[in-house]
């Protein structure tokens, strides 16, 4: 057989220092530019792990310079030759390798390339939907390199870490049954069953359940998750979960364990001492407080609610929204006197975003209050109000007075706007924050009925349940809790339901029929009454929390193949219609209002 490479490798491109001078070497690697200089000729030769500078004379090896003169950009290089002293002048202080240089005495071109559609250095300025499109060229870039180099390292971590706690790790299907996460699934449709699908997993869920019930009793996967719902900044249809459970565990014992391996991770890949244990805080303190479940505790400006003040006051939004039942709160900016008029038109914008139907304000200056809303107080009032939110001279208050949700999610996004505005982000800090008690069931105002705030497996406090029950589902507290990254949700979890009887109470409460709860998880309500032991755990997203090791607001920078926002592939043009005949053997027929005539637009507008 002919061999490929007549040479083996002996250095990477950035491996080679001073004390390799004089040394025979060979090299591999990519044509990063050629340059000419009056006959010598200089290539960076580029590998992953760094740049050479290779150099080519005629007085050296002539069949190789004449060779050397038909090296292009990416071309495939093998090299072997001497490594030497730069000269003076031409030693390069930023590259590792700056102070060598490698005189060529042979070339091998083991392959050729096309010229790249945009220069790869230049990245950074190009379209992303063309380095989508060639993610293998985007990829050889040493940003995304380390990105992914760190993203195996910190993968080993987190092995490491549990296999060290007595985790066993157990692969679970991905052609199964649907697992509840809120999301849509994707479905597989099976070719022997006709008119049967499968579901890929949301999340590992009721198979980490099962395994406790099995007795393996501390289980964990790197588990990929499929969820078709909407994508937003940070995530993407298909992702990573660290995934956990225990049995005969209580949540001190999860926190814990999340705390350490957080610890770890973040000493051992970028030397970041994190703080433990976290703060705990329930999800109505977190709500009342911030105006959101996941709070960034870097900075404070918190949610002040002065609902009692403003239904005495005059100004008559404010009384007809109490009255209706609604509420009205408060930020307080300090120093925030010295908006403009531009800035408040500018964040009342904002909040509109969110709902808000406008954005009250009151600069507080020397001489008292400057505000539209001033004179529908009294000075009782004023007083009161002033107190309550913290207000002194040079401050600004924003109020929004509408229903709680609405109050909540504008005030919400308008703290973390104006902490970015006015530059009260630390951003070399991590405040880890543990959001404990949430809601059994939120309402959803589109399905018009209750559905799981986490999943339906969550456990109850029961007490809450008897106590609630079917009169007020919203009033249950559930045993869920969620770790919270600088305002980011990075994971949840919860303890679960492990008896037959409230799991089945849950299903109803949900309006699961008795023939639903067959069909969907008899499965589950059986293996629940065959001995099944306390049990809870937790998901961490593993691309969330690497977008937070690599200081990267895209998720796509920590993924080497991910998908646009409209979960497409644009370098393979996933998803793609199928033959016919394909879709005759799964029993399948595409209805002709969704056939694609031309090729799918994968990218955003
Ligand atoms: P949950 O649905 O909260 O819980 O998911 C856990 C964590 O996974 C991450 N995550 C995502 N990351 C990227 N893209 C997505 N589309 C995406 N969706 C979720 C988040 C989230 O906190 N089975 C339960 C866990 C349990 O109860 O043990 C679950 O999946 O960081
Ligand atoms: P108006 O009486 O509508 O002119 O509003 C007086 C002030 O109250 C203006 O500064 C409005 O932006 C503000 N405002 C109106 N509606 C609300 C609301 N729902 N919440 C907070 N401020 C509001």
């Amino acid at each position: 057989m002919n061999k490929i490479m007549e040479w083996t490798r002996t250095h990477y491109c950035g491996d080679l220092r001073i004390e390799n001078v004089d040394q025979e070497v060979v090299l591999m690697g990519w044509c990063q530019t050629r340059r000419d200089h009056g006959g010598v000729i200089f290539v960076d030769l580029r590998d992953y792990t760094g740049i050479s500078q290779i150099v080519f004379k005629m007085e050296i090896s002539e069949t190789s310079h004449v060779l050397a003169d038909s090296i292009r950009g990416e071309f495939v290089l093998a090299v072997k030759g001497k490594v030497a002293h730069r000269i003076e002048g031409n030693v390069n202080p930023k590259l590792p390798t700056g102070e060598i240089e490698i005189l060529v005495e042979t070339l091998e071109i083991l392959n050729k390339s096309e010229t790249p559609p945009y220069v790869l250095e230049n990245r950074e300025n190009v379209d992303e939907k063309l380095r989508l499109t060639y993610r293998f060229l985007d990829l050889r870039d040493s940003t995304l390199q380390n990105n992914l180099m760190l993203r195996s390292q910190s993968l080993q971590i987190v092995r490491n870490y549990f296999t060290s706690q007595r985790f066993f790790e157990i692969e679970t299907p991905i052609l199964t049954k649907s697992t509840p996460e809120g999301a849509r699934d994707y479905l597989v449709p099976s070719r022997v069953n006709p008119g049967l699908f499968f579901a890929l997993p949301q999340s590992p869920q009721l198979f980490k359940q099962l395994l406790m019930i099995s007795g393996y009793d501390r289980y964990m996967q790197l588990a990929r998750c499929f969820r078709d719902e909407d994508l937003r900044g940070n995530r993407q249809p298909e992702f990573t979960q660290i995934d956990l459970e225990l049995s005969f565990t209580e949540p001190e014992e999860i926190y814990k364990l999340t705390e350490g391996l957080m610890v770890k991770l973040f000493e051992e890949t970028i030397s970041v001492k994190v703080e433990t244990p976290f703060q705990r805080m329930t999800y109505q303190e977190s709500m009342e407080n911030y105006g959101s479940d996941a709070p960034d505790i870097r900075f404070d400006l918190k949610l002040k609610d002065i609902s009692d003040i403003a239904s005495e006051c005059e100004l008559r939004v404010f009384k007809q929204v109490v009255d209706k039942g609604g509420i009205v709160k408060a930020i307080c900016v300090p120093g925030g006197a010295d908006f403009s008029r531009k800035d408040l038109d500018d964040l009342t914008e904002f909040a509109q975003i969110y709902g808000a139907k406008g954005m009250a304000w009151i600069k507080r200056n020397q001489d008292g209050w400057q505000s539209p809303i001033g004179k529908f107080f009294t000075s009782e009032q004023k007083e009161a109000l002033e107190e309550r939110v913290g207000l002194n001279v040079g401050d600004l208050v924003l109020f929004c007075a509408d229903n709680t949700k609405v109050v909540h999610d504008a005030l919400g996004n308008l703290r973390k706007e104006i902490a970015l505005r006015r530059g009260l982000i630390n951003n070399s800090e991590y405040r880890f924050v543990w959001v404990t008690d949430f809601p059994l069931f939120e309402y959803s105002e589109t399905e018009k009925s209750f559905t799981s705030s986490h999943h339906p497996f969550t456990m109850p406090d029961i007490d809450d349940l008897e106590k609630y029950g079917e009169q007020d589902p919203e009033k249950i507290r559930s045993r869920a809790y969620d770790v919270v990254l600088n305002g980011v949700e990075i994971g949840g979890g919860s303890i679960r339901i492990h008896r037959e009887d409230i799991q089945k109470k849950v299903f109803r409460l949900l309006k699961l029929t008795d023939e639903e709860i067959e069909s969907k998880f008899g499965f589950l309500m059986k293996a629940l009454s065959y001995g099944a032991p306390p049990h809870g755990g937790i998901a961490l997203g593993f691309d969330r929390m690497m977008m937070f090791l690599l200081k990267t607001d895209s998720i796509r920078d920590v993924i080497a193949f991910p998908k646009t926002q409209k979960a497409g592939c644009l370098m393979t043009d996933a998803p793609s219609a199928v033959e016919t005949e394909q879709l005759d053997e799964l029993h399948i027929r595409v209805k002709a209002s969704a056939q694609q005539t031309e090729k799918l637009e994968l990218a955003d507008k």
